[in-house]
């Protein structure tokens, strides 16, 4: 055995919406509206692990040739224009945090005293963040919050407490917005920056041009054998069983803003089935289906759009060159 050091332990504060009780009457809340919520996709230790893996296979991050230039760029001018020494990173659905660690590297090559907020619904992933950004980019210190980003309410507070008052932040929102209603996020976003703060936001994009046909295309992504067993992973937890029903993929216009489009994956009931969740029974018929995940697919002018609705203004972009990866820089008005 070897000896005890504080580094063995992580502390991870989780707030009420990532607390199990709430998380599980969440989860069946999401099964009786037959609209499973993204998040819940992330939160296990093996849903995170396959996350982790099939990002790694199928990013344009990674995979792009522009993929991390457009990222680099964006945080070469965060650097130019938060002019403290002292910057506060709080990273909002970190996943794995592999896009902070190469801005906290920029920072840091740029003089600043980095400190860090790591957050996200999923605590392995947030533990994630947690190590890559200690053991990957020195940090000394990385807080860490458990969290549902849409419902936290006062969720600068949250987010904050502890962090110096005066230092500069750059807020950073990569990879949420597929996953989340637009002007849910927005309106939570806009009320977490405050004057000279920086927010980065950065998206999987699809160009203008042909949209509903570039969509298409992307469907390939998510329409292959890794992503079928990561989302079913959660359906085999809550009790489904192979025959239950199927999953198919289509491209759909998102509720709340009709001109956004999405990929859907809808799980199709081929029998009737019951379940029992949060101490309910939950039935479903042969014939019905449940939206079992969606990812929008912003171009880069919706992406603005969506920003500039929330009153905030935007003094960057930057998109790769096949308009597959985009970054926005939002600051308060
Ligand atoms: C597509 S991943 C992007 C992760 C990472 N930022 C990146 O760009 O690689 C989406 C992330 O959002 C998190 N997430 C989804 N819904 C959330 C919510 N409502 N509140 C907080 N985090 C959420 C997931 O756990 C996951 O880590």
């Amino acid at each position: 055995m070897t000896a005890f050091t504080p580094s063995d332990c992580i502390s991870v504060a989780i707030h009420r919406s990532a607390q199990p009780a709430e998380f599980a009457a969440s989860l069946r809340r999401s099964f009786e509206r037959r609209q499973i919520d993204p998040k819940f996709h992330y939160t296990s230790a093996r849903q995170a692990a396959e996350w982790l893996a099939l990002h790694k296979k199928y990013s344009p991050f990674i995979k792009a040739a522009d993929g991390t230039a457009v990222y680099d760029a964006a945080f070469n001018w965060a650097v130019e224009n938060l002019p403290a020494s002292s910057v506060q990173l709080l990273s909002l659905a970190c996943g794995g945090a592999g896009k902070e660690l190469r801005l906290v590297k920029t920072l840091q090559r740029g003089g600043k005293k980095v400190s860090a907020t790591v957050s996200d619904i999923s605590v392995p992933l947030v533990i994630e963040g947690v190590r890559v950004l200690t053991r990957e980019a020195g940090l000394t210190r990385v807080d860490a919050v458990a969290l549902d980003l849409l419902e936290t309410e006062e969720l600068y507070e949250v987010l904050t407490a502890g962090a110096g008052q005066r230092d500069r932040r750059v807020v950073t929102c990569f990879g949420l917005m597929p996953n989340v209603d637009p002007l849910l996020i927005s309106a939570q976003l806009a009320s977490l920056i405050r004057p000279g703060d920086v927010l980065l936001v950065g998206a999987n994009l699809v160009p203008a041009e042909n949209y509903e046909q570039s969509t298409h295309a992307v469907l390939g992504e998510y329409d292959n054998p890794e992503t079928r067993g990561w989302l079913s992973l959660l359906l085999a937890d809550c009790g489904f069983e192979p025959g239950d029903g199927e999953i198919r993929f289509a491209v759909e216009s998102c509720a709340s803003l009709p001109e956004l489009l999405q990929i859907v994956s809808r799980y199709h009931f081929y029998r009737d089935k019951a379940i029992s969740l949060d101490g309910q029974t939950l039935a479903f018929s042969a014939g019905e289906n449940l939206r079992l995940f969606f990812s929008n697919r912003y171009t880069p002018a919706l992406l603005k759009q969506v920003f500039a609705g929330a009153k905030m203004k935007i003094p960057g972009e930057w998109i790769s060159a096949g308009k597959t990866e985009g970054v926005i820089a939002c600051q308060a008005r």
